[in-house]
């Protein structure tokens, strides 16, 4: 049975090449629970052509969705008359598989006379760790995805600061990229992690790009050049020169990613001396073992909190996306059935794109 004040909130999310149902239940002090949550991976049908094809994500999305739903209230034990509400990822994403997922949360809504949620896919991945960890704001946010990289004070819920993102690649494209090149299968990061456990990481030489910049942007684009040199001077490649590699591109980037999460650390103390200090690291790429170690390594040098979401949750889910719905939910905002799902929308609407670096000498170079 339900507890009082409970509500509960059916997620629908299908932004990439996942498709995910979940219910989660918001307890009236804010503690989320997971009732049901139902993940269904596309990859094998993109697999044919190396990347996630958009139109294939959206026919997929179709045949499946209305299955993983049923599911997920299946799990749940519940009919939908039992639900408070029904929420969509209408963004970020691919726009077909967007619309996907939103015409369905809406059509349940519509049914049901249940208000309707079109969440930001990024919120939901800055709130993932209310869910696992009950940590609620204000925390400093790095966001690691297959589409975006970012620092993001999150002051409070709905209220997003981005201090830093990145100049060029996200660092999970950075880990599908490398795991190409070294012919490994895709998405690439958790092949990369695998080989890089067997690899030293000191055999390799690579740039930490980024280190020591005032501002804490990322910047990966240079990093991926300068493995793909070392890995064409050492062909043709052995297993262990693939996990070499690896565990030096890993090395690379957790080196990188610590030194700019330190800066906004710095930051983020500066502006907000009286409040504890606290790292949360969401999205794909957190679900990275070495990552992880590093950032709670930093974290514990400079006497701040470290949150991660456990592994299934860092990866895209629609228990985030339900969780979003129930805290928007509790501040009272549901959205009309008008609201158009959109391949585009950022986090904090006020950040201005990041420039390139320049290094003198260098024409339109990047660091
Ligand atoms: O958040 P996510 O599931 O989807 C997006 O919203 O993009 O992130 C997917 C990204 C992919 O680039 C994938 O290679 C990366 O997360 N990823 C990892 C690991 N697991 C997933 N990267 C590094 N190490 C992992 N263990
Ligand atoms: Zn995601």
């Amino acid at each position: 049975m339900q507890p009082i004040g409970e509500t509960v909130v059916l997620g629908i999310e299908t932004s990439c090449d996942e498709t995910a149902a979940a219910v989660v239940a918001r307890s009236p002090d804010g503690r989320g629970r997971i009732v049901a949550n139902v993940v269904r991976s596309q990859w094998e049908q993109h697999r044919p052509y190396g990347g996630v094809v958009p139109e294939i994500a959206a026919r997929a999305h179709v045949e499946c969705l209305d299955v993983l739903v049923a599911e997920a209230m299946g799990q749940a034990g519940l009919s939908y008359g039992d639900l408070s509400g029904v929420a969509g990822a209408a963004g970020p994403g691919l726009i077909g598989g967007l619309m996907v997922g939103v015409t369905t949360a809406k059509a349940i809504a519509l049914v049901h006379q249940l208000p309707f949620f079109a969440i930001n896919h990024l919120e939901a991945h800055a709130l993932t760790v209310g869910l696992t960890d009950a940590v609620a704001p204000p925390y400093l946010l790095l966001l690691v995805s297959g589409g975006h990289t970012q620092l993001v004070d999150v002051e409070d819920i709905g209220v997003y600061r981005r201090l830093g993102t990145t100049i060029d690649d996200a660092l999970g494209e950075a880990f599908d990229k490398t795991a190409k090149l070294l012919g490994l299968d895709q998405p690439g990061g958790p092949h990369v992690e695998r080989c890089a456990k067997r690899g030293r990481a000191n055999r390799f030489s690579l740039p930490r790009p980024m280190a020591g910049r005032p501002e804490p942007n990322f910047s990966f684009a240079g990093l991926k050049t300068a493995l793909r040199h070392q890995a064409m001077a050492a062909a043709p490649l052995t297993d262990q020169d693939v996990a070499d590699l690896c565990a030096a591109f890993e090395c690379a980037v957790s080196d990188s990613v610590v030194d700019r999460c330190r800066r906004a650390l710095r930051l983020v103390a500066e502006n907000r001396p009286s409040t504890p200090l606290r790292l949360v690291v969401a999205g794909g790429v957190a679900a990275n073992g070495r990552l992880r170690e590093s950032l709670e390594a930093l974290a514990a040098r400079v006497g701040a909190e470290f949150h991660a979401p456990p592994l299934r949750y860092c990866t895209d889910n629609a228990a985030m996306i339900a969780l979003a719905g129930a805290e928007r939910l509790a501040a009272g905002f549901t959205d009309g059935l008008g609201v158009a799902a959109r391949p585009r929308w950022p986090l904090d609407a006020a950040a201005a794109a990041a420039r390139p670096v320049h290094v003198p000498g260098r024409k339109g170079a990047k660091a």
